[in-house]
């Protein structure tokens, strides 16, 4: 293990990671190593060097508003960094700026040294925490956690459906650790495909968001019986839904990541903040429509909500196409003159399995390689093998 000042100066095992400063502000910055070079080992780097870095802490010192365009292009490069921001004057909307992409932490200077040198040795610890528990993990990546977020425009068009079995296929069907995270905060839903009853929701992990680690989230998720898949369940409780914030969102969706090695997200048909970042968190995001007119103006409307919000979605999206028949209006070509997104999978209109599997309270999987299966989990199984290849 390499020692750092840190250590050396307490002459114990006491690892402060090294601390990583980013930003324009040549005052702040000066400040900054003023302030804490006896403490922490700061490094000075430029956007570019990020991705060669693995940045535990990152520090922004940057004028105006430009912290939070530092914070976007640090959660794209770095996603697993905890950032904090110094400011030289208090600054409300910087702190909402920055508080809708998830950083709670912001500190002026001069005036809170000491909150600050507190806040990253805190950060620290848990880094170190976190890192230990990865040393006794084989083979384990550090957030190597995939996110898939489910979303259409369009409601009623199978997300709860397609993505609860994907998951439950997927747990079934590979060794990975699979979290589903239903984030239809108001009116939930997809425990329902799954078969499943509970008092327990994702309302429970309010109360420990700040320090969320693998345990809690498998405290307060169910899990499926058939697969073991584990399943947050969303509050179905409009005024319970509220508690839940962006920031919440944020980290439970990093945590996950560190703990799981597929996270499957279904959202609801609008965007608010909360499924703004599930979608901006997401390595992919699978969008699920119907081949219809309809359908592809919705799938343009969403595009350009997406772009004036800022998601970079164009790589990330894939198609679904659900209800597949033979007298649909319109063809796959005409799909692809409209938008380039690759195709994931096609999946056919199966009404009589899925209706008396759901009205039997059974999911539409119960074990691996099971042989009859219904052309509905057919096709997802056949999508779930073409992902994991
Ligand atoms: N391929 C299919 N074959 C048969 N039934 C399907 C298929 N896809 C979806 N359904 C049925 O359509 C209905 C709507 O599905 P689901 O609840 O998954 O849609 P949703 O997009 O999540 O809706 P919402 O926008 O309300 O969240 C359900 O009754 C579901 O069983
Ligand atoms: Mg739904």
């Amino acid at each position: 293990m390499k020692m750092n000042k840190t250590e050396m100066v307490n002459g114990q095992m006491n690892a402060i990671s090294n601390v990583y400063v980013i930003g324009d502000h040549d005052e702040l910055k000066a400040m900054l190593q003023e302030q804490l070079s006896d403490s922490f080992d700061l490094k000075f780097i430029t956007t570019s060097e990020l991705k060669k870095v693995e940045a535990e802490i990152i520090i922004i010192a940057s004028h105006g508003t430009s912290p939070a365009d530092f914070t976007q292009i640090i959660l794209a490069e770095s996603p697993n960094s905890s950032i904090i921001c110094v400011t030289g004057q208090e600054d409300f909307e910087l702190l909402r700026n920055l508080n809708r992409l998830g950083v709670t932490d912001l500190f002026v200077i001069p005036g809170e040294e000491l909150l600050l040198k507190e806040r990253i040795e805190e950060m620290a610890t848990n880094v170190q925490i976190v890192s230990q528990s990865l040393d006794q993990a084989d083979g384990y990546k550090r957030g190597g956690g995939k996110v898939f977020s489910f979303y259409s425009g369009s409601g009623g068009v199978g997300k709860s459906l397609i993505s609860s079995t994907f998951a439950q296929t997927l747990k079934l069907e590979s060794t990975g650790k699979v979290l589903f995270i239903d984030l239809n905060l108001q009116f939930g839903g997809a425990e329902a495909y799954l078969g499943m009853e509970s008092n327990r929701s994702i309302i429970d992990l309010i109360p420990v968001i700040n320090e969320l680690g693998e345990h809690h989230i498998r405290n307060v998720s169910e899990t499926e019986e058939n697969s073991e898949l584990n399943v947050l369940i969303s509050p179905k409780d409009a005024e319970m839904a509220e508690k839940i914030t962006e920031d919440f969102v944020l980290r439970l969706i990093r945590a996950s990541k560190r703990s799981f090695d597929f996270i499957i997200v279904d959202l609801p048909s609008w965007i608010d903040e909360r499924s703004f970042i599930a979608l901006e968190e997401a390595n992919r995001i699978y969008y699920i429509m119907e081949l219809n007119t309809v359908s592809l103006q919705v799938l343009k409307g969403v595009e350009l909500l997406l772009n004036r919000l800022g998601i970079d979605s164009k790589d990330k999206i894939e198609i679904v196409l659900n209800y597949k028949a033979k007298d649909l209006e319109l063809t796959q070509k005409d799909l692809e003159r409209f938008v380039s997104y690759p195709v994931a999978s096609e999946i056919r209109r199966d009404i009589k399995n899925v209706q008396s599997r759901i009205n039997h309270g059974e999911p539409l999987r119960k074990e691996p390689q099971e042989k009859k299966l219904s052309p509905f989990s057919k096709d997802i199984h056949k999508w779930v093998h073409s992902m994991l290849k």
